[in-house]
């Protein structure tokens, strides 16, 4: 993706990424759904908790930007993302994983904005320092939620095998 270059782009983008982190912080909602391992529990658990404070990094920056919080999916995004009825654990971690290379991808992009729509969209003095340390924070746990996802994926082969 080129550098995002124009405030519509990043406003638009940080709405997607608040209804995502949402739909994660939701993830724990199916350990009684569905039937999980252990580890697999504590993994969810770990998403979801993390998610939940993405969630509130990125609501942080609409409000500052007056961008609206989004109560419904914004356009392009189910109304729900995951649905992990009938899956085998890894591909409950394989759909959970996508997500999160997606998040990363994204925060990495955010954190390319070009300087001048940042601070237009946030003018107050560090704020836009402040944009880009969230996104180095946002990128470095995306990675290791990917991980987390990718051991799950592993250990389930593992007994497969
Ligand atoms: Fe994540």
């Amino acid at each position: 993706m080129p550098i995002i270059n124009n405030k519509i782009t990043l406003e638009k983008l940080l709405q997607k990424m608040y209804w995502i982190e949402s739909e994660m912080e939701q993830l724990v909602t199916w350990e009684g759904r569905i039937e999980l391992m252990n580890e697999n529990i504590e993994a969810l658990e770990i998403l979801s908790h993390d998610s939940d404070k993405h969630g509130e990094i990125v609501k942080k920056w609409l409000i500052k930007g007056n961008i609206r919080v989004p109560e419904q999916a914004p356009s392009g995004l189910p109304k729900h993302i995951f649905d992990f009825n009938g899956l085998a654990n890894e591909e409950i971690f394989n759909t959970i994983m996508k997500y999160e290379i997606l998040a990363m991808n994204v925060y990495k992009d955010m954190k390319k904005t070009d300087m001048e729509i940042i601070t237009e969209l946030f003018p107050d003095e560090n704020d836009s320092m402040d944009f880009i340390k969230d996104m180095d924070k946002l990128i470095k746990d995306e990675e290791k939620h990917a991980n987390i996802c990718k051991k799950q994926i592993g250990g389930f082969a593992k007994i497969m095998y």
